[in-house]
């Protein structure tokens, strides 16, 4: 009996199996590899529901395929932290009371810790986040390279180096895609600026975007496997981002071996025939602006809807390129709202909030310290802080990245704790008047910023306490709204704004112990800069800005940020401006033209007297003292490992970063004099040494022949310089380069 019983038991679970297995259409069937399931999904598909996933269906999702259980993308901003919900076809609030988040650092930030590892860490807890709040698609981490400090969203992005950058957000995009969620890397390609963003053309040579504005991209694609990429507004060569067959077929899809899908910026499709060709894969946004109005209701109208689906039914364009379309969608889809081993996120976690901070303080620059005016000595007892930026919101406002935070902690309210724990006493003063608002999208601050008195009666006030304190704390710099850092328009000017320099200069000259802190994205004039001792360069910090500033100041925190980007003494020491010609920036007539080439940031720089710049890319000082042992070298396949000794000569523990640029002596084609080729950090107590490891490829040797399309490297003599900024090379290493080599481009 037993045994029949058994047997029974086994038939029936048997015949389950083969029903369930039967009853599991392959597209479901996870057991299966990816692209088994994408095609058996779009056989069942008819075209109308094809049609239906490349476009979006509200202001921020795509319709699924609901007969077959294939469930809608919802994506979300932003770079920084997930935004809160809107209504269905509205950019205003949805009132939900559930989608606070946290604030993590601008990408500025992130750039300035030039620590991969903090990167996992950024996109692990924002992905997250974004997991948490059921969103399959994150719209960031944005790279596009810093061309002018102007441009109103450098604050979201990684800076001038296309080598930093490529490897930030690497780590960035694998931590968010650890969740099932899809990195969006924008704003693909040439965005660099805001003003007239929805219309420029950008004109630049091929060596120079393959140089300097596609490797970050391109590092995010082979390297960093993301899922999704964002053209931009913007035109390159004439044609618009997001149907620019050369940027999203020839590059991204036939070179570089894209397998994601190409999601349009919100409003920057403008024909059908262009976008349903050229390599476009999702349309977001049109009808809109991308920020705060457009048509409602309109879907059915967008370019690749009912006027694709019509010209496609009349056999005028190929089912080929919808098929290709909907199968990138598909595999997102599966990636993320499908896949069923995806974790579930965390929302507002204490983990969160100490990766914000952790983040934030190791992005802090410390970029000047005479004196050794930081950290906050034991006999400070009475501390001034003055500024608006002390006191102001910064996580609202800016544009797409606005967000609705759970917390913000203040700059003021940070140093306040952290005195309070010191017994010392803390004053505020306003110092300036800035911009009084607090509100974007419907989401508010809060804040009472409303202020009586005059500018020049906010500077006495301040002064007049500065000169009773022992130490004055001045908190500036930019801030989020129209034409500061953010997204829309470009700043007017390299100033600070709001009469700042006047009042940094009166504080000065009352109290010789002020520390300067400013809170931006971009550089700025320091027309103070020789009577500061001591000046931070603190960023958009997010949720933990304030505590992390404190963290800095008062030396729980050993300061460790490098720049990512050049503060030059002026405007027109960055190549863009140094023209006077409006057509190289900021366009002319719809134009712009890179006449500058590979001249951005320090490969301009370099070439100028040291004096006109106050503080270079990958500078950045710290509480303790580093020496930079003589490196050795090793061959590495047909590269180097370069390994460089490190001690910690000082009397605090604190972390360098080591930076290796490769010098070509003599080349067939003008080269920029150095060029960033690899950096490590390191963390050393008092007293220790250690290693950094650099390993550098063929390819760090190379520049981009736009004719025969390989990356080439000459022989003859090259230097690897080793130090802790561009402009502390410590060391150097000579290269024999035998023979030539020549590397194709997909191969990087
Ligand atoms: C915006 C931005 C883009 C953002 C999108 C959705 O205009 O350019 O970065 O992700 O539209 O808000």
């Amino acid at each position: 009996m037993k045994n029949s019983l058994k047997a029974i038991l086994a038939i029936t679970a048997a015949s389950f199996a083969v029903m369930a297995t039967a009853a599991m259409p392959a597209y479901l069937d996870e057991s299966l590899d990816i692209d088994t399931r994408v095609k058996d999904a779009l056989s069942r598909m008819t075209v109308p529901e094809k049609i239906a996933v490349i476009h979006a269906q509200s202001k921020f999702s795509s319709r699924g395929v609901p007969r077959l259980g294939i469930p809608d993308l919802w994506c979300t901003d932003g770079p920084h932290g997930i935004r809160p919900e809107v209504l269905w076809d509205e950019w205003e609030q949805a009132g939900a009371t559930n989608d606070s988040c946290v604030a993590f650092p601008a990408l500025t930030c992130l750039a300035a810790t030039w620590n991969p590892d903090m990167a996992l860490l950024y996109g692990k807890s924002i992905g997250e986040e974004a997991r948490y709040r059921n969103k399959s698609v994150l719209l960031g981490p944005g790279v596009n390279i810093y061309r002018t400090p102007l441009n109103g969203r450098n604050f979201e992005y990684m800076g001038e180096d296309p080598f930093l950058a490529g490897r930030m957000v690497v780590s960035y995009i694998k931590g968010v895609q650890s969740n099932g969620v899809a990195a969006c890397v924008k704003h693909f390609a040439l965005n660099n600026q805001e003003r007239d963003r929805n219309t420029v053309n950008v004109s630049v040579d091929d060596r120079t975007l393959y140089e300097i504005y596609l490797p970050a991209f391109k590092a995010a694609v082979k390297d960093g496997g993301a899922w999704s990429i964002m053209p931009g507004y913007n035109r390159y060569d004439g044609s618009f981002a997001c149907e620019n067959r050369r940027l999203l077929t020839d590059i991204l899809k036939n070179d570089w071996k894209f397998d994601g899908a190409a999601i349009s910026d919100w409003g920057a499709v403008h024909n059908t025939e262009n976008v349903a060709s050229n390599g476009l894969d999702m349309e977001f946004g049109s009808w809109t602006n991308g920020l705060n109005w457009g048509a409602s209701n309109s879907y059915n109208d967008y370019y690749l809807a009912d006027p694709y689906l019509k010209l496609i039914n009349e056999g005028k364009l190929p089912m080929s390129d919808l098929d290709d379309k909907v199968r990138r969608v598909l595999r997102l889809i599966m990636r993320t709202a499908m896949n069923r081993n995806r974790p579930f996120g965390s929302l507002n976690s204490e983990d969160h909030y100490a990766a914000a901070r952790r983040i934030g303080t190791e992005g802090i620059v410390l970029l000047k310290n005479n004196g050794n005016l930081l950290p906050v000595a034991d006999n400070i007892r009475k501390i001034l802080v003055v500024g608006e930026n002390a006191i102001k919101m910064m996580t609202v406002g800016g544009g797409s990245s606005s967000l609705k935070v759970q917390r913000e902690i203040l700059p003021l309210d940070g140093i306040r704790r952290a005195a309070a724990g010191r017994g010392i006493s803390v004053d505020y003063e306003r110092g300036y008047v800035g911009d009084t608002t607090g509100e974007y999208n419907g989401v508010t601050t809060g804040q009472d910023l409303s202020e009586p008195r005059t500018a020049s009666q906010l500077i006495a006030d301040a002064v007049a306490k500065a000169r009773e304190a022992d130490m004055v704390i001045f908190v500036g710099g930019l801030n989020k709204s129209p034409k500061q850092d953010s997204e829309g328009d470009d700043r007017n000017d390299f100033a600070l704004p709001y009469h700042q320099n006047e009042l940094i200069d009166a504080l000065l000259d009352a109290n010789s112990n002020t520390v300067i802190v400013n809170l931006t994205g971009n550089a700025y004039s320091m027309p103070w800069l020789d009577k500061a001792r001591a000046i931070v360069q603190a960023w958009y910090i997010g949720s933990e800005s304030g505590d992390a500033i404190a963290d800095v100041l008062f030396g729980d925190v050993n300061p460790s940020g490098k720049l990512p980007f050049t503060f030059a003494k002026a405007l027109t020491d960055y190549a863009p401006h140094s023209y006077g010609d409006s057509l190289i920036y900021p366009g002319s007539n719809g134009d712009v033209v890179y006449k500058e080439g590979l001249g951005i940031g320090y490969r301009h720089t370099d070439r100028l007297n040291r004096r006109r710049v106050n503080f270079a890319f990958g500078h950045g000082l710290s509480y303790t003292d580093f020496k930079i042992g003589d490196p050795t070298q090793s061959p590495d396949g047909d590269g180097y490992i370069v390994t460089v000794p490190v001690s910690n000569t000082g009397s605090r523990e604190g972390a360098e970063v080591i930076q290796a640029y490769v010098s070509d002596s003599k080349s067939s084609v003008s080269r920029p004099l150095k060029e960033l080729k690899a950096f490590g950090k390191i963390n050393l107590k008092p007293g220790e040494s250690g290693n950094v490891t650099l390993t550098l490829g063929k390819e760090a040797f190379a520049f981009f022949n736009p004719a025969s399309k390989l990356w080439t490297v000459e022989p003859g003599t090259f230097e690897i310089l080793i130090g802790n900024a561009s402009d502390a090379i410590k060391k150097k290493i000579k290269i024999i380069q035998v023979s030539q080599v020549q590397l194709a481009d997909f191969r990087l």
